[in-house]
Protein backbone atom coordinates (compact mmCIF):
# COMPACT_ATOMS: atom_id res chain seq x y z
CA UNK A 1 0.00 0.00 0.00
CA UNK A 2 1.38 3.41 -0.78
CA UNK A 3 0.39 6.72 1.02
CA UNK A 4 2.18 9.97 0.96
CA UNK A 5 4.97 9.06 3.03
CA UNK A 6 6.90 6.47 0.44
CA UNK A 7 9.82 6.95 -1.10
CA UNK A 8 10.42 9.09 -3.77
CA UNK A 9 9.40 7.54 -6.99
CA UNK A 10 8.91 7.99 -10.28
CA UNK A 11 6.02 10.43 -11.72
CA UNK A 12 3.79 7.79 -13.35
CA UNK A 13 3.51 5.66 -9.54
CA UNK A 14 3.36 8.98 -7.78
CA UNK A 15 0.62 10.18 -9.59
CA UNK A 16 -1.54 6.85 -9.24
CA UNK A 17 -0.53 6.75 -5.56
CA UNK A 18 0.45 9.63 -3.74
CA UNK A 19 -1.59 11.21 -1.37
CA UNK A 20 -3.90 8.45 -1.03
CA UNK A 21 -4.20 4.60 0.74
CA UNK A 22 -7.26 2.27 0.32
CA UNK A 23 -9.92 3.16 2.64
CA UNK A 24 -9.34 1.96 5.84
CA UNK A 25 -12.58 1.34 6.50
CA UNK A 26 -14.34 -0.51 3.64
CA UNK A 27 -11.09 -1.17 1.31
CA UNK A 28 -12.04 0.88 -1.01
CA UNK A 29 -9.40 1.23 -3.59
CA UNK A 30 -10.20 4.83 -4.77
CA UNK A 31 -10.10 7.79 -2.26
CA UNK A 32 -13.72 8.36 -0.94
CA UNK A 33 -15.69 12.04 -1.46
CA UNK A 34 -15.64 13.21 2.31
CA UNK A 35 -18.68 14.95 1.92
CA UNK A 36 -19.68 15.96 5.46
CA UNK A 37 -19.00 19.22 6.44
CA UNK A 38 -17.74 18.79 10.37
CA UNK A 39 -16.35 16.29 12.57
CA UNK A 40 -16.51 15.41 15.97
CA UNK A 41 -14.33 15.90 18.96
CA UNK A 42 -13.10 13.54 20.68
CA UNK A 43 -14.55 13.01 24.60
CA UNK A 44 -11.18 15.35 25.38
CA UNK A 45 -12.93 17.95 23.00
CA UNK A 46 -9.89 17.62 20.64
CA UNK A 47 -9.95 16.46 17.02
CA UNK A 48 -8.06 13.15 17.09
CA UNK A 49 -7.91 12.89 13.05
CA UNK A 50 -7.11 16.46 12.40
CA UNK A 51 -10.33 17.84 10.88
CA UNK A 52 -12.79 20.00 12.92
CA UNK A 53 -14.91 21.77 10.08
CA UNK A 54 -14.58 21.49 5.91
CA UNK A 55 -13.38 24.76 4.79
CA UNK A 56 -10.78 25.28 7.26
CA UNK A 57 -9.70 21.20 6.26
CA UNK A 58 -11.58 18.44 4.74
CA UNK A 59 -9.81 14.55 3.74
CA UNK A 60 -10.23 14.44 0.09
CA UNK A 61 -8.17 18.18 -0.15
CA UNK A 62 -5.89 17.17 1.94
CA UNK A 63 -5.32 14.23 -0.06
CA UNK A 64 -5.06 16.49 -3.44
CA UNK A 65 -2.57 18.51 -1.44
CA UNK A 66 -0.25 15.72 -0.20
CA UNK A 67 -0.23 14.24 -4.03
CA UNK A 68 0.43 17.14 -5.59
CA UNK A 69 3.30 18.50 -3.03
CA UNK A 70 4.59 15.00 -3.70
CA UNK A 71 4.36 15.43 -7.69
CA UNK A 72 5.91 18.74 -7.27
CA UNK A 73 8.93 17.61 -4.94
CA UNK A 74 7.56 20.45 -2.45
CA UNK A 75 7.35 20.85 1.15
CA UNK A 76 3.71 21.43 1.29
CA UNK A 77 0.56 22.25 -1.27
CA UNK A 78 -2.61 23.98 -0.42
CA UNK A 79 -6.08 22.90 -3.24
CA UNK A 80 -8.14 26.50 -3.95
CA UNK A 81 -10.99 26.41 -5.69
CA UNK A 82 -9.22 27.82 -9.07
CA UNK A 83 -6.17 29.32 -10.52
CA UNK A 84 -7.13 32.44 -9.83
CA UNK A 85 -8.13 32.23 -6.29
CA UNK A 86 -4.12 30.69 -5.56
CA UNK A 87 -3.44 34.34 -7.55
CA UNK A 88 -5.13 36.05 -5.25
CA UNK A 89 -4.52 34.49 -1.83
CA UNK A 90 -1.04 35.02 -3.03
CA UNK A 91 -1.43 38.70 -3.42
CA UNK A 92 -3.39 39.69 -0.22
CA UNK A 93 -0.58 38.40 1.33
CA UNK A 94 1.42 41.56 0.28
CA UNK A 95 1.27 44.87 2.27
CA UNK A 96 0.37 48.07 0.46
CA UNK A 97 3.18 49.44 -1.21
CA UNK A 98 4.63 46.25 -1.96
CA UNK A 99 6.48 45.72 -5.58
CA UNK A 100 5.86 42.88 -7.77
CA UNK A 101 7.74 41.95 -11.03
CA UNK A 102 5.77 39.67 -13.61
CA UNK A 103 6.20 39.32 -17.09
CA UNK A 104 4.96 41.49 -19.42
CA UNK A 105 2.36 38.54 -21.11
CA UNK A 106 1.75 37.26 -17.58
CA UNK A 107 -1.22 35.12 -18.12
CA UNK A 108 -4.07 38.27 -18.79
CA UNK A 109 -6.48 37.13 -15.30
CA UNK A 110 -3.11 37.98 -13.04
CA UNK A 111 -3.28 41.23 -14.60
CA UNK A 112 -7.09 41.69 -14.02
CA UNK A 113 -6.71 40.34 -10.26
CA UNK A 114 -3.59 42.94 -9.93
CA UNK A 115 -5.56 46.06 -11.74
CA UNK A 116 -8.80 45.51 -10.40
CA UNK A 117 -9.17 42.98 -7.55
CA UNK A 118 -6.15 44.68 -5.83
CA UNK A 119 -6.32 48.35 -7.11
CA UNK A 120 -7.06 49.90 -3.67
CA UNK A 121 -4.28 48.09 -2.20
CA UNK A 122 -1.85 49.36 -4.17
CA UNK A 123 0.62 47.28 -5.00
CA UNK A 124 3.27 48.19 -7.63
CA UNK A 125 4.08 46.06 -10.68
CA UNK A 126 6.87 45.92 -13.10
CA UNK A 127 5.64 43.82 -16.18
CA UNK A 128 8.87 43.08 -18.10
CA UNK A 129 10.29 41.14 -20.53
CA UNK A 130 11.74 38.32 -18.44
CA UNK A 131 13.02 36.05 -21.33
CA UNK A 132 15.42 39.86 -21.39
CA UNK A 133 17.34 38.86 -17.57
CA UNK A 134 19.01 42.51 -17.75
CA UNK A 135 15.24 43.69 -17.19
CA UNK A 136 14.54 41.96 -14.63
CA UNK A 137 17.44 42.87 -13.17
CA UNK A 138 16.47 46.56 -13.75
CA UNK A 139 13.23 46.08 -12.67
CA UNK A 140 14.54 45.38 -8.83
CA UNK A 141 13.36 47.89 -6.12
CA UNK A 142 14.07 47.82 -2.50
CA UNK A 143 9.99 46.76 -1.93
CA UNK A 144 10.45 44.12 -4.38
CA UNK A 145 9.25 40.97 -2.71
CA UNK A 146 7.41 39.17 -5.25
CA UNK A 147 8.89 37.73 -8.72
CA UNK A 148 6.14 36.06 -11.06
CA UNK A 149 7.35 33.95 -13.44
CA UNK A 150 5.42 31.86 -16.66
CA UNK A 151 7.01 29.44 -18.68
CA UNK A 152 5.98 28.81 -21.55
CA UNK A 153 4.39 32.25 -21.33
CA UNK A 154 0.83 32.68 -22.72
CA UNK A 155 0.39 32.95 -25.61
CA UNK A 156 3.36 33.30 -27.06
CA UNK A 157 5.25 30.45 -25.51
CA UNK A 158 7.95 32.35 -24.48
CA UNK A 159 10.76 30.81 -22.41
CA UNK A 160 12.38 31.99 -19.15
CA UNK A 161 15.08 30.61 -17.51
CA UNK A 162 14.12 29.29 -14.44
CA UNK A 163 17.74 29.55 -12.40
CA UNK A 164 18.91 32.44 -13.76
CA UNK A 165 15.52 34.46 -12.77
CA UNK A 166 15.45 32.54 -9.57
CA UNK A 167 18.28 33.63 -8.56
CA UNK A 168 17.85 37.28 -8.99
CA UNK A 169 15.00 36.90 -6.77
CA UNK A 170 16.86 35.34 -4.02
CA UNK A 171 19.57 38.34 -4.28
CA UNK A 172 16.66 40.80 -3.66
CA UNK A 173 15.18 38.84 -0.95
CA UNK A 174 11.74 38.33 -3.10
CA UNK A 175 10.28 35.22 -2.94
CA UNK A 176 9.95 33.70 -6.68
CA UNK A 177 6.90 31.97 -7.97
CA UNK A 178 5.91 29.81 -11.19
CA UNK A 179 3.21 29.41 -12.73
CA UNK A 180 3.19 25.61 -13.80
CA UNK A 181 -0.34 25.23 -15.55
CA UNK A 182 1.13 24.76 -18.88
CA UNK A 183 3.90 22.29 -18.28
CA UNK A 184 2.79 20.18 -14.77
CA UNK A 185 5.22 18.70 -12.49
CA UNK A 186 5.88 15.80 -15.62
CA UNK A 187 7.35 18.40 -17.80
CA UNK A 188 9.17 20.80 -15.42
CA UNK A 189 10.07 21.25 -11.79
CA UNK A 190 10.84 24.69 -11.32
CA UNK A 191 12.07 23.42 -7.44
CA UNK A 192 15.01 21.87 -9.32
CA UNK A 193 15.92 25.39 -10.46
CA UNK A 194 15.94 27.37 -7.29
CA UNK A 195 12.09 28.67 -7.49
CA UNK A 196 10.57 28.76 -4.01
CA UNK A 197 6.66 28.59 -4.89
CA UNK A 198 4.74 27.08 -7.97
CA UNK A 199 0.85 28.02 -8.52
CA UNK A 200 -1.55 25.84 -10.92
CA UNK A 201 -4.47 26.24 -12.72
CA UNK A 202 -5.67 22.58 -11.96
CA UNK A 203 -8.36 23.48 -13.86
CA UNK A 204 -6.35 22.57 -17.14
CA UNK A 205 -4.01 19.47 -17.25
CA UNK A 206 -3.92 18.25 -13.91
CA UNK A 207 -8.12 17.89 -13.73
CA UNK A 208 -7.32 16.74 -17.51
CA UNK A 209 -10.94 16.82 -18.61
CA UNK A 210 -12.38 20.24 -18.76
CA UNK A 211 -14.57 19.19 -16.01
CA UNK A 212 -13.38 21.51 -12.73
CA UNK A 213 -11.77 24.30 -11.72
CA UNK A 214 -9.33 24.37 -9.09
CA UNK A 215 -5.84 25.25 -8.43
CA UNK A 216 -3.11 25.01 -5.87
CA UNK A 217 -0.07 26.65 -4.24
CA UNK A 218 2.68 24.45 -3.57
CA UNK A 219 6.10 25.51 -1.69
CA UNK A 220 9.57 24.56 -1.28
CA UNK A 221 9.78 25.67 1.89
CA UNK A 222 8.21 27.42 4.94
CA UNK A 223 7.60 31.19 4.26
CA UNK A 224 5.37 34.08 5.19
CA UNK A 225 3.39 34.18 1.46
CA UNK A 226 2.69 30.50 2.06
CA UNK A 227 1.22 31.29 5.11
CA UNK A 228 -0.48 34.00 4.58
CA UNK A 229 -1.88 32.41 1.28
CA UNK A 230 -3.48 29.08 3.63
CA UNK A 231 -5.04 31.80 6.11
CA UNK A 232 -7.14 32.87 3.05
CA UNK A 233 -7.63 29.60 2.17
CA UNK A 234 -8.99 28.65 5.11
CA UNK A 235 -10.95 31.72 6.83
CA UNK A 236 -11.35 33.46 2.75
CA UNK A 237 -12.97 30.26 1.63
CA UNK A 238 -11.66 29.56 -1.10
CA UNK A 239 -11.29 25.89 -1.03
CA UNK A 240 -12.31 23.65 -3.60
CA UNK A 241 -15.36 21.19 -2.96
CA UNK A 242 -14.69 17.76 -2.45
CA UNK A 243 -15.79 16.55 -5.58
CA UNK A 244 -13.70 18.70 -7.26
CA UNK A 245 -10.87 17.64 -5.33
CA UNK A 246 -11.76 13.91 -5.85
CA UNK A 247 -12.19 14.80 -9.74
CA UNK A 248 -8.76 16.20 -9.88
CA UNK A 249 -7.08 13.22 -8.28
CA UNK A 250 -8.57 11.40 -10.31
CA UNK A 251 -7.30 13.18 -13.53
CA UNK A 252 -3.95 13.25 -11.48
CA UNK A 253 -3.50 9.43 -11.93
CA UNK A 254 -3.44 9.18 -15.48
CA UNK A 255 -1.39 12.91 -16.40
CA UNK A 256 2.21 11.76 -17.03
CA UNK A 257 0.17 9.60 -19.84
CA UNK A 258 -1.86 12.33 -21.18
CA UNK A 259 1.16 14.81 -21.44
CA UNK A 260 2.96 12.34 -23.59
CA UNK A 261 0.06 12.12 -25.77
CA UNK A 262 -0.65 16.25 -25.89
CA UNK A 263 3.17 16.57 -26.38
CA UNK A 264 3.52 14.49 -29.30
CA UNK A 265 0.75 15.79 -31.25
CA UNK A 266 1.72 19.37 -30.72
CA UNK A 267 4.80 18.91 -31.77
CA UNK A 268 3.68 17.03 -34.55
CA UNK A 269 1.16 19.77 -35.32
CA UNK A 270 3.68 22.59 -34.50
CA UNK A 271 5.92 20.90 -37.34
CA UNK A 272 2.86 20.62 -40.00
CA UNK A 273 2.17 24.02 -38.93
CA UNK A 274 5.21 25.44 -39.51
CA UNK A 275 5.52 23.78 -43.25
CA UNK A 276 2.15 25.31 -44.16
CA UNK A 277 2.28 28.29 -46.74
CA UNK A 278 -0.48 30.22 -45.23
CA UNK A 279 1.13 30.30 -41.76
CA UNK A 280 3.38 33.08 -41.11
CA UNK A 281 4.85 32.35 -37.67
CA UNK A 282 4.73 29.24 -35.17
CA UNK A 283 5.62 29.92 -31.49
CA UNK A 284 6.56 26.18 -29.94
CA UNK A 285 8.89 25.96 -28.28
CA UNK A 286 9.78 22.44 -29.73
CA UNK A 287 10.93 23.84 -32.50
CA UNK A 288 14.99 24.50 -33.09
CA UNK A 289 14.06 27.72 -34.52
CA UNK A 290 12.46 29.17 -31.63
CA UNK A 291 14.07 31.24 -29.65
CA UNK A 292 13.66 29.64 -26.04
CA UNK A 293 14.35 25.87 -27.68
CA UNK A 294 18.23 25.72 -26.10
CA UNK A 295 16.59 26.99 -22.54
CA UNK A 296 13.60 24.90 -22.94
CA UNK A 297 15.85 21.73 -23.92
CA UNK A 298 17.43 22.31 -20.96
CA UNK A 299 14.56 22.84 -18.26
CA UNK A 300 11.87 20.97 -20.04
CA UNK A 301 11.26 17.12 -20.14
CA UNK A 302 9.39 17.66 -23.35
CA UNK A 303 7.73 20.82 -24.62
CA UNK A 304 4.04 20.86 -24.25
CA UNK A 305 0.34 20.51 -25.99
CA UNK A 306 -0.02 24.45 -26.03
CA UNK A 307 1.06 26.20 -28.90
CA UNK A 308 0.20 29.29 -31.07
CA UNK A 309 0.55 30.21 -34.71
CA UNK A 310 0.24 33.45 -36.78
CA UNK A 311 -1.70 33.26 -40.31
CA UNK A 312 -0.60 34.85 -43.24
CA UNK A 313 -3.18 38.13 -43.23
CA UNK A 314 -4.94 40.17 -40.48
CA UNK A 315 -7.33 39.70 -37.79
CA UNK A 316 -9.80 38.35 -40.29
CA UNK A 317 -8.13 35.96 -41.81
CA UNK A 318 -7.51 34.08 -38.62
CA UNK A 319 -10.89 34.64 -37.91
CA UNK A 320 -11.52 33.13 -40.95
CA UNK A 321 -9.72 29.95 -39.90
CA UNK A 322 -11.10 29.40 -36.92
CA UNK A 323 -14.17 29.55 -37.93
CA UNK A 324 -13.80 26.64 -40.45
CA UNK A 325 -12.30 23.98 -38.17
CA UNK A 326 -14.90 20.63 -37.75
CA UNK A 327 -12.72 18.93 -34.89
CA UNK A 328 -11.04 21.32 -32.98
CA UNK A 329 -13.62 23.13 -30.55
CA UNK A 330 -13.60 27.30 -30.75
CA UNK A 331 -13.70 27.10 -27.43
CA UNK A 332 -11.46 29.06 -24.51
CA UNK A 333 -9.54 26.79 -21.61
CA UNK A 334 -6.45 24.27 -22.37
CA UNK A 335 -5.50 20.88 -20.80
CA UNK A 336 -8.19 19.01 -22.12
CA UNK A 337 -8.91 15.63 -23.90
CA UNK A 338 -10.28 17.83 -27.01
CA UNK A 339 -8.46 19.91 -28.90
CA UNK A 340 -9.15 23.98 -28.54
CA UNK A 341 -8.70 26.75 -31.06
CA UNK A 342 -8.91 30.49 -29.57
CA UNK A 343 -8.36 33.98 -30.85
CA UNK A 344 -6.39 35.14 -28.05
CA UNK A 345 -6.59 38.94 -28.80
CA UNK A 346 -10.26 38.75 -28.55
CA UNK A 347 -10.40 36.98 -25.15
CA UNK A 348 -7.77 39.43 -23.72
CA UNK A 349 -9.73 42.42 -24.90
CA UNK A 350 -8.45 46.13 -24.99
CA UNK A 351 -5.10 46.65 -24.95
CA UNK A 352 -4.05 43.33 -25.64
CA UNK A 353 -0.32 42.86 -26.95
CA UNK A 354 -0.88 39.52 -28.54
CA UNK A 355 -1.00 39.75 -32.39
CA UNK A 356 -4.87 40.12 -33.93
CA UNK A 357 -3.70 36.72 -36.61
CA UNK A 358 -2.74 35.15 -33.77
CA UNK A 359 -4.84 31.98 -33.04
CA UNK A 360 -3.74 29.63 -30.06
CA UNK A 361 -4.25 25.41 -29.75
CA UNK A 362 -4.65 23.51 -27.20
CA UNK A 363 -3.92 20.18 -28.76
CA UNK A 364 -5.69 17.19 -27.35
CA UNK A 365 -5.99 13.81 -27.47
CA UNK A 366 -7.49 12.86 -30.39
CA UNK A 367 -5.56 10.94 -33.22
CA UNK A 368 -2.87 13.35 -34.89
CA UNK A 369 -3.71 12.42 -38.20
CA UNK A 370 -7.54 13.93 -37.54
CA UNK A 371 -6.23 17.13 -36.14
CA UNK A 372 -3.61 17.65 -39.34
CA UNK A 373 -6.75 16.75 -41.43
CA UNK A 374 -8.26 19.55 -39.74
CA UNK A 375 -5.78 21.96 -39.84
CA UNK A 376 -5.17 21.68 -43.43
CA UNK A 377 -9.15 21.87 -44.83
CA UNK A 378 -9.53 24.92 -42.34
CA UNK A 379 -6.32 26.20 -44.25
CA UNK A 380 -7.06 25.40 -47.45
C1 LIG B 1 -1.48 29.92 -17.50
C2 LIG B 1 -2.72 30.10 -16.66
N1 LIG B 1 -2.58 30.38 -15.36
C3 LIG B 1 -3.67 30.55 -14.57
C4 LIG B 1 -4.95 30.46 -15.07
C5 LIG B 1 -6.13 30.73 -14.15
O1 LIG B 1 -6.74 29.56 -13.77
P1 LIG B 1 -8.32 29.40 -13.43
O2 LIG B 1 -9.06 29.66 -14.70
O3 LIG B 1 -8.41 28.00 -12.92
O4 LIG B 1 -8.64 30.43 -12.40
C6 LIG B 1 -5.13 30.16 -16.41
C7 LIG B 1 -6.49 30.05 -16.97
O5 LIG B 1 -6.70 29.99 -18.15
C8 LIG B 1 -3.99 29.98 -17.22
O6 LIG B 1 -4.10 29.71 -18.55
Amino acid sequence: MANSKTPIMKMETLAVHAGRRSDPATGAVTHPIHLSTTFERGADGQYPLGFSYSREGNPTRQALEKCLAALEGGKEALAFSSGLAVATALIQGLEPGDHIIAPEDVYYGLRQVIAGVFAKWPLDTSYVDMTDLAAVRAAVRPNTRLVLIETPSNPLMKIVDLAAVARIAREAKAISVCDGTFTTPVLQRPFDWGIDMVWHSTTKYIGGHSDMTGGALITRFDNYLFERARKSLMFGGAGPSPFDCWLTLRGVSTLPWRMRAHCGNALAVAEFLQRHPAIERVHYPGLPDHPGHEIASRQMLAWGGMLSFQVRGDRQAAMKVAARVQLFTRATSLGGPHSFIEHRASIEGLGTKTPQNLLRLSIGLEHIDDLIADLLQALA
